[in-house]
């Protein structure tokens, strides 16, 4: 059995990038069933940068909810708000005196973040220790994360065996997974879609809502009579990734006739996304809406958690003679 363990940042509600690119890919990971899966909501990694605590609640229930609608398993598997575990916490004071101050110096995403935000604080410098320690809190095997995560995770690794080095075994050295054909979601002004370039779409919004996010894909002004390039078209390139297969062959053969507007197009987006999303829609507005049954499923998660990273954080005071 492998245990797999990522973390999840609470930015906002996921969109469809975020979806397709991430928490499909992970869902199905986790249901292998040789894997037993560990995936928590990075709160405390939040810190860093967002300060409310209104916005931090709607933040961890919004992501909490989108991956319960879209049907994680946490009967089998292990889903858990990362601030419910305090002992991640302790991990890190220790961690911190054991990482060379360069090696986090180092990290390229502390410089580019101390290079566009105002507040660069210690937290963000120590960001770094923080992920090491949910990680190896938790004896994790396999930590499938993006490309943009590669140095963090070799931190990680660094910090775990330098430890076992001087303390004999006491952490699981873990390794990075690195999906190598992610998906790139494009956004609706084709640039990769991302909540930093606000041209996302967010299929959890209600219908006139998201119609309104559908009907501002970025076109081109070919007049609706003359036929068009379906491969250089935003409305296209989001359809091909929800339509079935028919459905694409049909849109891409309106495009190249012609007399087909892409206010079509974009209808026929929007009610497929609708269609195809409806369970999910459904069920995301029910969490939404009842976030005591959110916090029992979280709580279950950080149950299940807790026994691990109890056993864990044992092995470490005893080596260091707490
Ligand atoms: P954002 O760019 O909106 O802030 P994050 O950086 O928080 O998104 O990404 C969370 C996860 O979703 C990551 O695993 C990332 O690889 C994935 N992801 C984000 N945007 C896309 C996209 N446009 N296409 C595919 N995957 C994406
Ligand atoms: N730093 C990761 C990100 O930005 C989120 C994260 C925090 C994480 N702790 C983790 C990912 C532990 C994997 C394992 O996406």
């Amino acid at each position: 059995m492998a245990r797999i363990l990522t973390g999840i940042q609470s930015t906002g509600t996921p969109h469809l990038g975020n979806i397709l690119g991430a928490m499909l890919p992970g869902i199905k990971l986790s249901e292998q069933p040789e894997n037993e899966s560990f995936f928590f909501i990075a709160d405390l990694h939040s810190l860093t940068t967002i300060k409310d605590a209104e916005v931090r609640r709607q933040n961890v229930r919004s992501v909490a909810a989108a991956w319960l609608a879209f049907g994680f398993d946490t009967d089998k598997n292990v889903f858990y708000r990362q601030s419910d575990v305090n002992e991640v916490a302790e991990l890190t004071w220790y961690m911190n005196c054991f990482t060379p101050y360069p090696m986090l110096a180092n990290a390229h995403s502390f410089k580019d973040k101390s290079e566009r935000l105002a507040d660069v604080n210690a937290g963000l410098f120590t960001y770094p220790v923080l992920m090491a320690c949910d990680i190896i809190l938790y004896d994790a095997n396999f930590v499938p994360v993006g490309k943009d995560q590669q140095q963090h995770l070799e931190m990680t690794r660094d910090i775990a065996s330098s430890f076992n080095h001087q303390y004999g075994d006491t952490f699981v050295v873990p390794e990075g997974l690195y999906d190598e054909q992610v998906m790139v979601v494009p956004g609706t002004d084709g640039q990769k879609m991302s909540k930093s370039y606000n041209n996302f779409i967010d299929i959890f919004l209600p219908d006139k809502k998201l119609r309104k996010q559908v009907m501002a894909i970025v076109t081109d002004s070919t007049p609706l009579e003359e036929p068009k390039d379906p491969d250089v078209c935003n409305v296209y390139a989001l359809y091909k990734l929800v339509a079935k297969d028919g459905q694409v062959a049909e849109m891409r053969e309106n495009y190249l006739k012609g007399g087909y507007g892409y206010g079509h197009a974009k209808q026929a987006l929007y009610e497929v996304l609708i269609g195809k999303y409806a369970a999910e829609r459904e069920a995301y507005n029910n969490f939404i809406n009842n976030p005591d049954e959110l916090e029992d499923r979280l709580k279950v998660g950080a149950d299940k958690a807790r026994v691990v990273a109890q056993d864990v954080i044992g092995r470490v005071r005893e080596k260091l003679g707490y």
